[in-house]
C-alpha cells in the first residue's frame, strides 16, 4: 500500500458500511470534503532544480513542541468504533512519528490513558460542551491534571450537521442504542467478522470515558445531550481554567482568526472539520492565505481538511501553515492495522513530503514559501 487513498480502500473493505461511511461521508452533499480536496489539486508547484538532496529537514517547532513531522493527529470522535482502544492507538504511533496526537472529547479512551500512550509526546485535548458547564470545567480540570499540552476549541459545531450517509444508514450512534436492531442493515455487521468481534469483546455501546455524568459514569454515545458548540464568550474563561495554551479549530475568515488571537488564542486551525459541518463552506486550503494575512504573525496557524499526501503537505505549508493536522487518513490507518497502520500512513506522509522537498529544491520546511507555488489567478 503506498498511498492514502490505498489505505481508504482497504479501510472501505474491513469495515461495515456503517462504520466506513461515519468516518469518510460529510455533511449534505458533501460539497467541501470534495473542494477541500480539489483547492489542493488545482494549486502547481513551481520546483527550483539543481539541488543537493541530501540532509532535508521537516521538522517543525508547534508551540514549543519540536516535531519531527509536520503532521499532527487530529480530534476524532468516536475513533474506538473504528477500532477498540483507538485514541490510545493514536496517541502511540503520533509520538512514535514525533508528533502531537490531539484527543477528542466524543473518545471511548481516557484522557489519562491517551496521555500515557504518549509517553511523553505532546497530547492535545479537543473541548465539546455535553451537558451543562459544570461537566466542560470538570474536563478542562481533568485534561490539566492528565497533563495535555495545549486545548483545542472546536468552533465549527455549534449544531450538529446533517450527515446524509449516517442518517441512511440510522446512524452510528445507534450503536449505542438499545434498540440496534433497529439498525437498517444491522445484520451486514456480521459481514465484518473481524471488527464485530474487537467490538463485542469491548462492548459494543462506545461510552464516552470523558463525559462524566453527574452520577459518576460515563454518557454512552447516542444517549444524552449531544455536543454542541463553545462560543467566542467560553474562550476568556476556559483559557483562565486550563491555564495552558487555547487553540482555537474551526476558523475560515481573516476576521475571526484576528479575533481568535485577541481572545488570547495561541493558535488557530483553519478547517471546516473535513466538511462535516458546513457544506459548501470554502476549502481550507483556499481560505489559509487569508487566515495568516488575518493573524498576521501573532498566532500559530495550522491547517486541516483534504490533506492526503506529502505535496499536500508542501502546498498548505507553502501558504503559511506551520503544520497540518490529519482526520480521515489517521482513522483509515487504525481500521487497516491498529497501531501499524496509522504508523504506515503517517510514513506515506513523511517520505512523501522528505523525497517531494527534494524535488522542489527545499532543504528545510521553513523555507517554503508561496514563491514555491502557482496558485489560480482569482485566489490573489
Ligand atoms: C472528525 N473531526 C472532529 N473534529 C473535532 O474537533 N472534534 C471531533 O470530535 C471530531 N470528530 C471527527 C470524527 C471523524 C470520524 C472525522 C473524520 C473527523 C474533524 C477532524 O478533527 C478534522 O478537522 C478533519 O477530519 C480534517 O479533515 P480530513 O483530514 O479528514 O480530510
Amino acid at each position: 500500500m503506498l498511498t492514502v487513498e490505498d489505505y481508504r480502500d482497504e479501510a472501505r473493505r474491513r469495515l461495515p458500511k456503517l462504520v466506513f461511511d461515519y468516518v469518510d461521508g460529510g455533511a449534505e452533499s458533501e460539497f467541501t470534503v470534495q473542494a477541500n480536496r480539489r483547492a489542493f489539486e488545482s494549486v502547481a508547484l513551481r520546483p527550483r532544480g539543481g539541488i543537493d538532496p541530501s540532509g532535508i529537514d521537516i521538522g517543525v517547532s508547534v508551540l514549543g513542541s519540536e516535531l519531527k513531522l509536520p503532521v499532527i493527529l487530529a480530534p476524532c470522535g468516536s475513533a474506538g468504533v473504528v477500532r477498540s482502544g483507538g485514541d490510545v492507538s493514536g496517541a502511540r504511533s503520533a509520538a512514535a512519528a514525533g508528533t502531537i496526537f490531539t484527543h477528542s472529547t466524543m473518545s471511548s479512551d481516557r484522557i489519562e490513558d491517551v496521555v500515557a500512550a504518549a509517553a511523553g509526546a505532546p497530547v492535545w485535548y479537543q473541548l465539546y460542551r455535553v451537558g451543562p458547564v459544570s461537566r466542560v470545567e470538570a474536563a478542562i480540570d481533568r485534561a490539566r491534571e492528565a497533563g495535555v499540552a495545549a486545548l483545542v476549541i472546536t468552533f465549527d459545531t455549534a449544531v450538529g450537521s446533517l450527515r446524509v450517509r449516517d442518517r441512511r444508514n440510522g446512524g452510528l450512534a445507534l450503536l449505542g442504542s438499545s434498540r440496534l436492531k433497529a439498525v437498517p442493515g444491522f445484520l451486514r455487521l456480521t459481514g465484518s467478522p473481524r471488527w464485530l468481534s474487537d467490538q463485542l469483546v469491548h462492548g459494543l455501546r462506545p461510552k464516552l470515558m470523558n463525559v462524566i455524568q453527574e452520577d459518576g459514569t460515563p454518557q454512552i454515545l447516542g444517549r444524552g445531550p449531544s455536543p454542541s458548540g463553545l462560543t467566542w464568550e467560553d474562550l476568556a474563561w476556559i483559557h483562565d481554567r486550563f491555564g495552558g495554551p487555547i487553540i482555537v479549530k474551526g476558523l475560515l475568515t481573516g476576521e475571526d482568526a484576528d479575533r481568535a488571537v485577541d481572545e488570547g488564542a495561541a493558535a488557530v486551525v483553519v478547517s471546516n472539520h473535513g466538511g462535516r459541518q458546513l457544506d459548501t463552506a470554502e476549502a481550507t486550503l483556499r481560505a489559509l492565505p487569508e487566515v495568516v494575512a488575518g493573524v498576521n504573525g501573532r498566532c500559530e496557524v495550522l491547517l486541516d481538511g483534504g490533506i492526503r499526501s506529502g505535496i499536500d503537505v508542501i502546498k498548505a505549508l507553502s501558504l503559511g501553515a506551520r503544520a497540518v493536522l490529519i482526520g480521515r487518513p489517521w482513522l483509515f490507518g487504525l481500521a487497516v492495522g491498529g497501531d501499524t497502520g496509522i504508523q504506515a500512513v503517517l510514513e506515506v506522509l513523511r517520505t512523501g513530503l522528505t523525497r517531494n522537498m527534494a524535488l522542489v529544491g527545499v532543504k528545510k520546511v521553513s523555507e517554503l514559501d508561496p514563491r514555491f507555488l502557482r496558485v489560480p489567478s482569482d485566489w490573489s
